[in-house]
């Protein structure tokens, strides 16, 4: 203990003693310079619906009265660069004149969309998924905007939870690698910021995913120790790749809010892994508190800034109560220096004090946004973001078919763009890709849900909660019957049938909870009745979160999951229905049999009483009365044009002292007619721990292409890190023990071999 404070305060004295950089004398001289409403000021985040599509801020915006009088230091939700110029003008002619930083949720791709984030996982493409954020940042940077309000790397058991769209799935391992590729797209790959790279904001910290029951903004029942282990990874390592910033989240850990948590934001994030930016809170997360049952605006205000939030998104908690906070001593004028100096450094960091226009460049928007090049990124991205889940050899089609397209989303623009777009641009839809191509003829075939009032919330709510005024469609115009016919006409008369189903954006993303997450009943009953033609069919499915399929899976002659692939997802849905390209996605969420089974995740611990997956009911063990264990497409599955056979595994040796490394190995063969991508994964599962562990964990993967006939031997190094978790006492360990090092195509066919990992002093 006394070692211990002896080198803190060695530590003291030198950081003390250190020259303080350029940067630092420049915010202490701008800050000696600044009122206490003005360092206020700066934490303060606002948008508003009105504001986002406005083309010029008008007297009587709340906002432009908050510009003049220094009460804003960013705003968020506008990418038209004339407006922001005109608000940074405001901002640089009141009191303390300092730039603004202006935010964005630029989730997947700006103007350009690139396919949901859930569907980027899905091509376990590392270089794809840093390249769509490069992109996204070129973009968003040359629209004026600086800081992203992406990635967002929640880990998600739960299919229910409609934000499940917006993460890289249920695997921490994969997570982080996912979060660090995204971080470093968006800011590149130095401490450096040029005009086109952008601020990241990792979200939504933390352990949102875990809501309880699937239900948005629920409360989150987890341990440290899980927390540690299934969910943290992602923040970890978009944190390690040199986040700028982070988002506090809705939901309450361990009875308290994210964003007043101190475990969280300053024991975790600060102290624990050296995060030095800032934390801004979720849009009203810190008002919410009241509602979490807190205290009062001011209190809960006060508590969320000694926690560590420095950036207030939306509630005026912050401008509204800090001050009388300070007068009455609940905070020290230290806790506002503090978070107004985060951020100050990052406007310094993004140049915006040298120049505090240098996004604003009207000529870059023309030359960078929506280009050619921009699109045929997004194109190739949506061919590795397809997971075939079913082929009964159907696929890939013939050019020459006849092909019916129907369905409900066939010519859905914004099904393709998928939820948080904010691009102007129309996506090319299914129907465009696929008839562009082939001999084809068009059935709408059904409407999404036979409940009209439901069919009118999923496709409608969002408008009338950010378009009141907007003119709103009726639903249900045609009758089910009539469009079913037609559908059936059209089956008839083709070799093919191609049915585009699924949900439309509404029925994913935020506040788009699910409790039964099968396909549609009106959209069921016409994938019945096109089967009762005969004809072949082949089910494209759009959507945003996993489903639950048994019916399908059991009826369609193929299953091609394309998720909400973007801009150009019809083209690139075409490629693959067409073979131009070969599927290689596989799956980055377990997909379940029944909601019942939810959470479900393939990293599980076993109970006392397991039971296999696949095995029928018994009395006694674990496991469900109507329903098997198993997913219906585990964890990292997908199919492919070609087939792969996998040799055995073998390790290089088979004990590995603690400090060492060990190389599995296996050889994949193609074995198939064609050339092809497949994604190979390592898992491990730790036989004896001092805390119990789950009975698969991904700790490695590598896509490789492959030739037809060709066998490529693919290696993992294995250390101690792989095999390392957090204990009872979270502490980072790997305990000597027994490990079994699996390989395989997917979480479910793996095959193993047997790893003895010696102590240190063990001969
Ligand atoms: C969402 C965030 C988003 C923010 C700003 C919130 O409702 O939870 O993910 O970044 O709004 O738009």
């Amino acid at each position: 203990m006394r070692h211990s404070v002896l080198i803190l305060l060695a530590g003291l004295v030198i950081a003390s003693c250190a020259p303080k950089s350029e940067m630092d004398r420049f915010i202490d001289d701008l800050m000696a310079g600044m009122t206490l409403e003005q360092k206020i000021g700066q934490l303060n985040l606002h948008s508003s619906p009105g504001f986002i599509s406005a083309e010029r801020v008008t007297e009587e915006d709340e906002n432009a009265k908050l510009l003049r009088q220094g009460l804003l230091g960013g705003i968020y939700g506008s990418g038209n660069p004339a407006l922001l110029r005109q608000c940074q003008e405001i901002a640089l002619e009141s009191g303390a004149g300092i730039p603004l930083i202006f935010g964005m949720d630029v989730i997947h791709g700006h103007e350009t969309v690139f396919p949901v984030p859930l569907a980027l996982s899905t091509s376990w493409n590392m270089d794809l998924i840093e390249r769509s954020a490069r992109i996204a940042a070129t973009e968003a940077a040359a629209s004026g905007i600086n800081w992203v309000f992406s990635p967002m790397v929640d880990i998600c058991r739960d299919a229910r939870w409609g934000r499940i769209v917006e993460g890289g799935g249920e695997d921490p391992y994969l997570g982080g690698e996912i979060a660090r590729a995204m971080v470093y797209g968006y800011q590149g790959r130095d401490a450096s910021v040029g005009t086109d790279e952008v601020l990241a904001c990792v979200k939504h910290y933390a352990l949102y995913g875990g809501a309880e029951a699937g239900r948005d903004y629920n409360s989150v029942f987890l341990s440290r120790q899980e927390a540690l282990n299934g969910y943290m990874n992602p923040y970890k390592a978009a944190c390690e790749a040199g986040a700028a910033s982070y988002m506090s989240s809705f939901n309450e850990f361990e009875g308290i809010p994210a964003s007043m948590n101190t475990w969280l934001m300053q024991d975790i994030l600060r102290d624990s892994w050296g995060f030095d930016g800032f934390i801004v809170s979720d849009a009203t997360a810190i008002a919410e508190e009241v509602n979490h049952g807190i205290g009062d605006l001011q209190e809960i205000s006060a508590r969320s800034l000694k926690a560590g939030l420095d950036m207030d998104m939306n509630s005026d908690g912050y401008i509204g109560t800090l001050k009388e906070s300070l007068e009455e001593g609940r905070i020290k004028e230290a806790d506002i220096d503090r978070a107004c100096r985060r951020i100050l450094k990052a406007k310094y960091r993004l140049g915006l004090f040298e120049d505090p226009y240098r996004y604003l460049d009207d000529a870059r928007y023309n030359s960078t946004v929506y280009t050619q090049e921009n699109r045929a990124a997004a194109r190739e991205m949506a061919r590795e973001c397809q997971v075939l889940l079913k082929n009964d050899g159907i696929l890939p089609l013939s050019k020459g078919a006849k092909v019916a397209v129907v369905g409900p989303l066939a010519k859905d623009s914004d099904a393709m763009k998928g939820t948080w777009a904010m691009s102007r641009k129309p996506c090319v839809t299914l129907w465009q890709g696929i008839s562009e191509v082939s001999n084809a003829s068009y059935a709408e075939g059904s409407w999404l849900y036979k409940d009209a009032e439901l069919e009118d919330a999923v496709r409608h709510s969002i408008f009338r909660a950010f378009a009141p005024g907007m003119q709103i469609p009726p639903v249900h115009t045609t009758p089910q019957s009539a469009l079913i016919a037609e559908a059936v006409a059209k089956a008839r008369q083709a070799d093919v049938v191609v049915a585009c189903v699924g949900e439309v954006p509404n029925m994913n993303g935020e506040g788009a909870s699910r409790t039964d997450i099968s396909l549609p009943d009106a959209q069921r009953e016409l994938l019945q009745a096109l089967k009762a033609t005969g004809k072949p069919v082949v089910m494209v499915l759009v959507t945003g979160r996993p489903l639950t399929l048994v019916e399908e899976d059991a009826q369609m002659d193929a299953i091609l999951n394309v998720w909400s692939p973007g801009s150009e997802g019809g083209y690139a849905v075409a490629d693959v229905l067409f073979g131009d390209a070969n599927p290689s996605a596989k799956l980055t969420t377990s997909f379940p049999r029944s909601a019942g089974q939810l959470p479900l995740y393939y990293n599980h611990k076993s109970t006392g009483r397991p039971h296999p997956d696949d095995a029928p009911y018994k009395k006694f063990v674990s496991c469900y009365i109507d329903e098997v264990n198993a997913p219906l497409y585990p964890f990292g599955y997908g199919l492919s044009y070609t087939t792969y056979e996998y040799g055995p595994v073998t390790l290089s040796a088979g004990e590995m002292p603690l400090n060492g490394t060990v190389k599995a190995s296996v050889t994949v063969t193609n074995t198939g007619s064609r050339a092809g991508d497949e994604i190979v994964q390592l898992y491990i599962h730790d036989v004896y721990a001092t805390s119990t562990r789950p009975v698969k964990e991904l700790k490695g993967f590598k896509k490789i292409h492959i030739e037809t006939g060709q066998s490529v031997q693919v290696d993992f190094t294995l250390t101690k890190e792989e095999l390392s978790y957090y204990n009872h006492d979270l502490e980072w360990v790997c305990e000597p023990g027994d490990f079994e090092i699996m390989i395989g195509p997917n979480s479910r066919d793996t095959q193993g071999a047997m790893l003895a990992v010696k102590a240190a002093d063990a001969s």
